[in-house]
């Protein structure tokens, strides 16, 4: 099944071909980043009308890219939920359109569901069950999977998502937004022993980081005239916790389970120093991350992800309205 995925959920517009929820034949991306920028985060409003004026060009790219025509595709898959009401509505009334205007079926697809999936955008055929870590910017959540279609929530964060944690602490380091991959360019060259940050929530497979974050202001503070190397220090410090923390969660997921097999997705998965420490915790297992260009928002793992929720809950209706939140189970 050729499915046509389209991505509007928040500063990025995408639209990706996949098939069978594998083999992505194209994936087009346009990034608002340098339209946030003088705001430091994500301003919905400017959102929505960048996904207005890109979202065509990037479609009609998309199919370029895949050497194809409307015709070939079988279904119109869209994110409906969660994200920015305003981003949401824009990419649900496109899908609507063409799904309407070019007869073909609609799929309703959950954003967090799209980031679970991704970790499928790769050579290795999965094996389940497996433990997952969502890592984004909104959620952090541990979740086995028993298949595509039956999996459960293990854990989530009490407070911060991993990576808004480091987008505040990029904000009070002065570092940049988007925060995680600012964090990740400044702290190369520091020493992560240089600080000690409090482990959150030890021994819980709960996640907590707004702590971590209130931590480092009280550092900030307490070291004013920090010279440029102590704040690489500081930066590599606090992103070593956070990232301890994900691992420590995996591990203990790992034990309470007996499930040896790990899967990481989301914009966090991105980081180079999770997905080095992140191999040493498989011992027999298999280790499954998304691939780079799958982590953070793109419209191929909206694509994969309506391939099985198709085959498990059916199509959408031309009904289907965006919602800015909504549980994934
Ligand atoms: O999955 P995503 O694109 O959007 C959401 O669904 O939230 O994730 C965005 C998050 C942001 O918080 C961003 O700072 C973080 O992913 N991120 C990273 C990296 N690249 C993006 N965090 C750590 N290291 C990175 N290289
Ligand atoms: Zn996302």
């Amino acid at each position: 099944m050729i499915i046509l995925g389209i991505e509007t959920s928040c500063d990025e517009s995408a639209v990706a071909i996949v098939k069978d929820g594998r083999e992505v034949l194209s994936s087009v991306l346009y990034s608002q980043v340098q339209e946030h920028l003088a705001f430091q985060g994500v301003v919905p409003e400017i959102a929505s009308r960048s996904h207005l004026k890109e979202l065509l060009p990037i479609c009609r790219q998309a199919l370029q890219q895949a050497h194809m025509d409307f015709d070939q595709i079988d279904a119109i898959a869209v994110t409906s939920k969660p994200g920015l009401m305003g981003a949401l509505m824009v990419g649900v009334v496109f899908a609507k359109s063409l799904a309407y205007a070019l007869k073909k079926p609609l799929i309703d697809v959950h954003h967090i569901y799209g980031h679970l999936v991704s970790i499928s955008l790769q050579e290795k055929p999965i094996q389940f069950p497996l433990i997952a870590l969502i890592a984004s910017g909104g959620h952090t959540t541990l979740v086995q999977m028993n298949s595509f279609f039956e999996f459960t929530i293990l854990a989530k964060s009490i407070d911060d998502a991993a990576g808004e944690a480091l987008d505040k602490a990029a904000k009070l380091l002065d570092l940049g937004f988007p925060g995680g991959p600012a964090i990740e360019a400044f702290a190369n060259g520091g020493n992560s022993n240089a600080f000690d940050f409090p482990m959150p929530l030890k021994g819980e497979l709960n996640f907590s980081f707004s702590g971590l974050k209130t931590s480092l202001l009280h550092k900030i503070q307490k070291h004013p005239n920090m010279n440029a190397q102590e704040k690489k220090d500081m930066t590599a410090s606090f992103q070593e916790t956070i990232m301890n923390s994900l691992c420590e969660k995996l591990a203990l997921a790992q034990e309470k389970t007996g499930i040896d097999n790990l899967a990481i997705c989301g914009g966090v998965a991105k980081n180079q120093v999770l997905r080095d420490k992140i191999g040493s915790l498989v011992q027999g297992g298999e280790l499954y991350m998304t691939p780079m260009a799958y982590c953070t928002d793109n419209a191929a793992m909206i694509a994969a992800a309506a391939f099985y929720t198709q085959q498990k809950d059916g199509f959408a209706g031309l009904d289907l309205i965006p919602k800015a939140s909504a549980p994934m189970l």
